[in-house]
């Protein structure tokens, strides 16, 4: 019909999910293809908390490949972007060659414009690489009319986003071949497996880490014993019994194993030379208060874990959120911080209340937000393709409707 004559534009916007990974993967045997020394473990956050938007275009009208990112124009050329680019294309080729009679035969060598924006500070340890490359790969695979397989291109942007790539619980398998073709995501239970689950993300700082990963790991696998330790000894047996605990929806279990396997990745990072340190003050104060809660109920209530910086992400079942948010507000006075801001929760206190895209809601003071503690939210789903075109991030123009 209308859509096999070559289209002179076409564009897609799909949004994807930030994950916090519960068994941590840190180390690559191969920086350029990306490929982990050990298999690890994610909970897909929900797309209300944080997320990523993305709108890529294609159109025989654009002069060169363009990028911006939260408004602002930014290198295309990135290797790992790059590498994205070429895997999706490279699919769509082999998926063209294989069935002759498809419908969207969008020419491969139009130039692209990629717009991307995420609800919350980049580069701030929340996993934003993350969110947007899971996010570029599918809205690049949509573009193209790739299905499939797609974790195996998210992982080429940034190993954790090939979890991105899937809702609910999701492990990344290491793999053994060094083309890293079963380095691959895939789902161990769905975001409705465990309906009890709460996520809550303490916003401590949402400034930007001071080593980024994939330099950090470098130096980790270079100079830490307790890195090696952990990939070859200790993660395989962790990653099983964290699976069970998942099965069982076995709280203490999983809570406790999260909170050990957290606490092991900033060893890792503290054993690397020169060390690392992700976590801040309050970050401390938030694992002591996390186990004086536990203590305080005799069983393990709320579990914390922190990726490569000093934000939380608590875990807790539906019954303890209102308890343990009252705890935490009432430790962390608003006023009474000095210079440190008090720790700002995303989908916890304000019952939700933040509508997507509105700017920088972490910032919002808790004292002010009703205190509705309707659920905090649950796991969610993978990328997701947004179907109103007025969400679109680009115009018809192929430029970036909002600025910054
Ligand atoms: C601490 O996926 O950001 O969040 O593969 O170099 O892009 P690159 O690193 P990245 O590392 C994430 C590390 C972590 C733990 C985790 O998410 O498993």
């Amino acid at each position: 019909g209308a859509m096999a004559e070559e289209r002179a534009l076409a564009m897609v916007t799909c949004t994807a999910p930030v994950n916090i990974a519960v068994i941590k993967y840190w180390g690559k045997r191969d920086n350029d293809l990306i490929l982990p020394i050990n298999s690890s473990l994610s909970v897909t956050l929900h797309q209300d908390q944080l997320k990523t938007t993305t709108t890529a275009a294609a159109s025989r009208d654009f002069t060169e490949d363009r990028l911006w990112l939260n408004g602002e124009e930014a290198d295309v050329g990135h290797p790992r972007l790059q590498a994205c680019l070429r895997e999706v294309r490279r699919l769509a080729r082999k998926r063209r060659g294989g069935s002759a009679e498809d419908a969207a035969p969008l020419s491969l060598s139009y130039k692209i414009h990629i717009a991307t924006e995420n609800n919350f500070p980049t580069a701030a340890g929340l996993a934003s690489s993350a969110a947007g490359y899971a996010c570029l790969v599918s809205a690049l695979a949509r573009l193209y009319g790739v299905e499939g397989e797609l974790s195996e291109v998210a992982r080429r942007g940034s190993g954790s986003a090939c979890r991105s790539m899937f809702g609910g619980f999701v492990q990344w398998q290491r793999g053994e071949r060094p083309d890293g073709r079963d380095s691959l995501a895939h789902q161990v239970a769905p975001e409705t497996h465990w309906p009890e689950l709460r996520v809550l993300v303490l916003v401590v700082s949402g400034e930007k880490k001071q080593v980024g990963s994939t330099a950090g790991m470098q130096t980790s696998v270079a100079t830490s014993p307790l890195l090696k330790h952990r990939a070859e000894a200790v993660v395989p047996e962790r990653l099983a019994l964290m699976i069970r605990h998942i099965r069982e929806r076995d709280f203490e279990g999983f809570g406790q194993l999260a909170m050990q396997d957290s606490n092991q990745f900033h060893a890792t990072c503290l054993d690397t030379f020169p060390p690392i340190f992700y976590l801040n003050d309050l970050s401390r104060h938030i694992i002591a208060l996390a186990h004086r809660f536990n203590a305080h109920h005799g069983r393990t209530k709320v579990a914390y874990t922190f990726d490569a910086g000093p934000n939380a992400v608590i875990f807790t079942l539906a019954d303890t959120v209102a308890e343990f948010v009252e705890v935490v507000r009432r430790s962390f006075p608003p006023a009474a911080n000095g210079d440190q801001a008090a720790p700002q929760p995303r989908g916890g206190w304000g019952g939700g209340g933040v509508p997507a895209g509105s700017g920088a809601p972490w910032c919002q003071d808790p004292t002010t937000a009703a205190l509705n503690l309707s659920p905090a939210p649950q796991p969610g789903p993978g990328p997701q393709l947004v179907d109103d075109p007025s969400q679109h991030l680009l115009g018809e123009d192929g430029l970036p409707r909002r600025c910054a």
